[in-house]
């Protein structure tokens, strides 16, 4: 008796314990929310980092939790049945440590084109496959969510992270954006769409105050996040380090909650960019604005959370809200799921992946008949079946230039040292990168040999003193490949070369990366060193008759009017991931038609660009001030004034009539594309509907991007000339094929913030759609009219003290 009583209590207190301790399941979030204590919750919201992610550490994931060289981790809670979770960087592939402690296996990931070499392509589909591939690396590396894609626009460019994001417009970036969430999410592991927002320099990312109306805020700087959340609703979003007027972004509850949760639909969870326990920004406001979870996390901010919900500070509705939001995330995850993962994806495929969409976003810049080379003629190390796939070789031999190119003269460092992505948490751990040399070795074309050995012999003295000399403030260095110093290529050196050589490569190599924009001087501009490069070696081959292909290798644009007319081809490769030299190879060779365009305004002078005025210049300049300002807000430093509003990029070069080098949504191509039959229609719903024709009338196979932009009728707002809402890329078509492109516009889109009223406002009158081949190469134009438009949203975001606006 007595023991049947013992066993009844027992398996009642068991079944107590038990109604305590349920297992996270997608269908008990309540019930676990229920279990947990508030310690746990707090420790829920707080990733799992510790007191040493301290200084330039916690900026940058150096996890050797779950997987080593990962950002970071979720907290697990056992009892509950709750799993840690794992985050990596991104954007352009899977950044963690490619060599594990007594392990002998190699974890290299792909390194896929960055983001601006992406949205060259102007081509989804391909975008949505690259997403794809890197959500199966994403998955098969053990880590649940990619720190990616990068959503800020390049309000200007000098910033040094713009090699990440897309766009100096928002509707490219939308677009984009959505076609990478969408193809990694499709592999069932998220991403963290960063860094919102107007995260728009680095230099003191973490303090600066981006001062911007709120028209600009919601119509450029949210704009591309807001298409991207409603079309494929991110898993996660991650919350800016700087302020924007006058609130952190991470504490700012408009942002956070009033505009992406209630305006948009959010349903996924906000993590903090890397900061940790912030000096000026209590922990309980975070966790009140919306930041579901706080990164890297330090256990004090653990305290913070339990101690502001102890003292009233902080409502544990609150609380419990990000913690559903948690869990909620947490059951979608691969390692809640018990996903075996093997470390190995496929990396063949994905190289073949790299390669093909690296292609189609090299932009050609220039081509007086150098390019396509003349490979028909030396096509014994061709690779004959990819070349009658592609379709792009007929006519090959019409270029103007008949001679076949046997032997090139490579010149810059970067022909031997060719940046695969950017620096920072952007770069990502590649087996190898092909370089030029081995990208032509590959299409039969061979490097002259004293040059070569000049280089190859340089790269790695120069990696070991750039090693041996680094800034300790750099530490970003150590993530991805530096630039190193160009040599000096003297006049006698070129002499040598013209002999030997049947044209010259000169590839001029630009790095950046997060922490420090980029400066003018030597940066944006070429050094006294690359100039004379340039200038040395287009005297020597031109008067040899021998032509000059300048190839960029840059994540960002940089200058090219005081150059140009030297080179008979200027290429811009970006950084077009591992497979560079041979994605650049087959544009050179035409083996494809290059189809990459501009997503960004490539200006004469960096001083063109009104936002130039009002952005920081360089680090050593704020020591200085600082040591003669201390105590008043420094420009650039403590705070950056958006006067140019929103005439960011060709909305202001277009509106104003301002000269550029090269337009927004320009490149060039082997073949040449009529357009015709435009047709602007209305169709059900509120949406426009316009149609055009591209034929191509030239005589290779090539892709088109017709762009349609729009002019609004005089109306209520002040509007730019015209602004990109809609472009499509035709299929590959054949000398003589046409392609009927049907874009559609919904309404909403032609509008506008009026701030006066809170609202989306598109005046009603005749619009003119504007459909060309760049901003500057409209080829037709048709009217329609348009219903006003308006839909009321919330106020959010109105700045609380008025703005020192240029227009105002
Ligand atoms: C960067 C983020 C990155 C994070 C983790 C931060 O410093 O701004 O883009 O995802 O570090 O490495």
């Amino acid at each position: 008796m007595k023991r049947q009583l013992t066993t009844a209590l027992a398996g009642a207190l068991c079944v107590v314990t038990m109604n305590a301790q349920p297992k996270l399941s997608a269908t008990n979030i309540d019930e676990v929310i229920a279990a947990m204590t508030l310690e746990e919750k707090a420790q829920l919201l707080v990733g799992g980092g510790n007191d040493s992610f301290v200084g330039s550490g916690a900026m940058l994931g150096h996890q050797q939790k779950l997987v080593a060289g990962a950002a970071g981790t979720t907290v697990g809670i056992p009892r509950l049945g709750i799993p840690e979770t794992c985050v990596a960087d991104g954007p352009a592939g899977v950044h963690i440590d490619a060599k594990r402690k007594n392990d002998p296996n190699d974890y290299s990931a792909t390194g896929f084109p960055i983001g601006t070499c992406l949205a060259s392509t102007w081509n989804t589909e391909l975008v949505r496959q690259v997403g794809e591939a890197i959500g199966n690396e994403t998955l098969e590396f053990g880590v649940d969510v990619i720190l990616g894609p990068g959503m800020n626009l390049h309000r200007s460019p000098l910033c040094g992270r713009n090699f990440e994001y897309y766009s100096e417009d928002p509707f490219v970036t939308g677009a984009i954006g959505t076609a990478m969430v969408q193809g990694i999410q499709s592999q069932g592991v998220g991403v963290s769409a960063k860094h919102y927002a107007v995260n728009s320099q680095e230099s003191d990312r973490t303090r600066v105050d981006e001062r911007v109306s709120q028209r600009a805020l919601r119509e450029l700087y949210l704009r591309g996040f807001e298409k991207m959340v409603r079309e494929s609703q991110p898993w996660t979003l991650m919350s800016a380090y700087n302020l924007v007027n006058g609130e952190y972004a991470q504490g700012n509850k408009d942002l956070l909650t009033s505009v992406l949760r209630q305006d948009w639909g959010f349903r996924g969870i906000v993590m903090t960019d890397w900061i940790g326990k912030r000096d000026r920004l209590p922990t309980e406001r975070e966790v009140a604005a919306g930041n579901d979870l706080l990164m890297p996390g330090y256990p004090a901010q653990v305290e913070d959370i339990v101690k502001a919900v102890k003292a009233g500070r902080l409502d544990i509705k609150d609380v419990d809200r990000n913690v559903r939001n948690m869990l909620e995330y947490i059951v979608k995850t691969p390692r809640f799921k018990g996903y075996k993962y093997t470390s190995k994806p496929d990396m063949k495929v994905h190289a073949a992946i790299t390669r093909q969409s690296a292609n189609e976003g090299i932009v050609l810049l220039k081509n007086n008949g150098a390019l396509p080379w003349n490979v028909a003629l030396q096509s014994a190390a061709l690779d004959q079946r990819s070349l009658a796939t592609n379709g792009a070789q007929e006519g090959r031999l019409q270029g103007k230039n008949p001679q076949p190119i046997k032997t090139v003269a490579l010149f810059g460092v970067n022909s031997y040292d060719f940046f695969s992505g950017g620096l920072g948490s952007g770069a990502v751990n590649v087996p190898y990168v092909v370089d030029m040399v081995q990208g032509l070795k590959n299409i039969g074309v061979s490097t002259t040999p004293t040059l070569t050995e000049i280089y190859s012999r340089y790269v790695p003295y120069a990696r070991a003193k750039l090693k041996a000399d680094k800034n300790p403030m750099m530490w970003f260095l150590d993530q991805g490949q530096p630039k190193l110093d160009e040599i000096e290529i003297t006049d006698r050196c070129v002499a040598h070369e013209v002999k030997e050589a049947d044209a010259a490569i000169i590839t001029i190599g630009r790095q950046a990366g997060e922490g420090m924009d980029r400066q003018i001087e030597g940066e944006f501009n070429l050094s006294q060193r690359e100039k004379d490069m340039i200038f040395r070696v287009s005297d020597a081959f031109h008067a040899a008759g021998k032509p000059v292909i300048v190839i960029i290798n840059s994540g960002s644009v940089m200058e090219t009017a005081s150059w140009r007319d030297r080179a008979d081809a200027i290429l811009v490769a970006w950084q077009p991931g591992m497979e560079g030299g041979n994605s650049v190879a087959d544009v050179l060779t035409g083996r494809v038609c290059p189809s990459g365009r501009l997503t960004m305004t490539w200006p004469i002078a960096a001083t063109d660009h009104p936002s130039t005025q009002n952005f920081p210049q360089g680090y050593d300049a704020y020591t200085f001030n600082e040591m003669l300002g201390w105590g008043s807000p420094i420009k650039g430093r403590d705070y950056t004034s958006h006067d140019e509003d929103i005439y960011v990029g060709y909305r202001y070069f277009d509106t104003f009539r301002r000269e550029v080098a090269y337009p927004f949504g320009y490149g060039l191509s082997y073949t040449t594309f009529g357009y015709s039959n435009l047709k602007v229609k209305n169709i059900k719903d509120g949406q426009v509907e316009v149609s055009v024709t591209v034929k191509n009338t030239g005589t290779v196979s090539g892709k088109e991007v017709a762009q349609v932009y729009v002019t609004a009728p005089k109306g209520t707002l002040e509007k730019p000339a015209q602004e990109l809402k809609a472009f499509a890329k035709t299929r590959e078509l054949k000398p003589g094929e046409s392609q009927q492109l049907v874009m559609t516009i919904p309404v909403r889109d032609l509008a506008s913030f009026d701030e006066a009223g809170s609202q989306w406002l598109a005046d009603g009158g005749q619009y003119t759609f504007r459909v060309g081949a760049s901003s500057r190469d409209i080829r037709l134009t048709a009217a329609a009219k348009v219903s006003r438009y308006t839909e009321q949203v919330s106020n959010a975001l109105a700045p609380r003290q008025p703005l020192n606006l240029l227009k105002q």
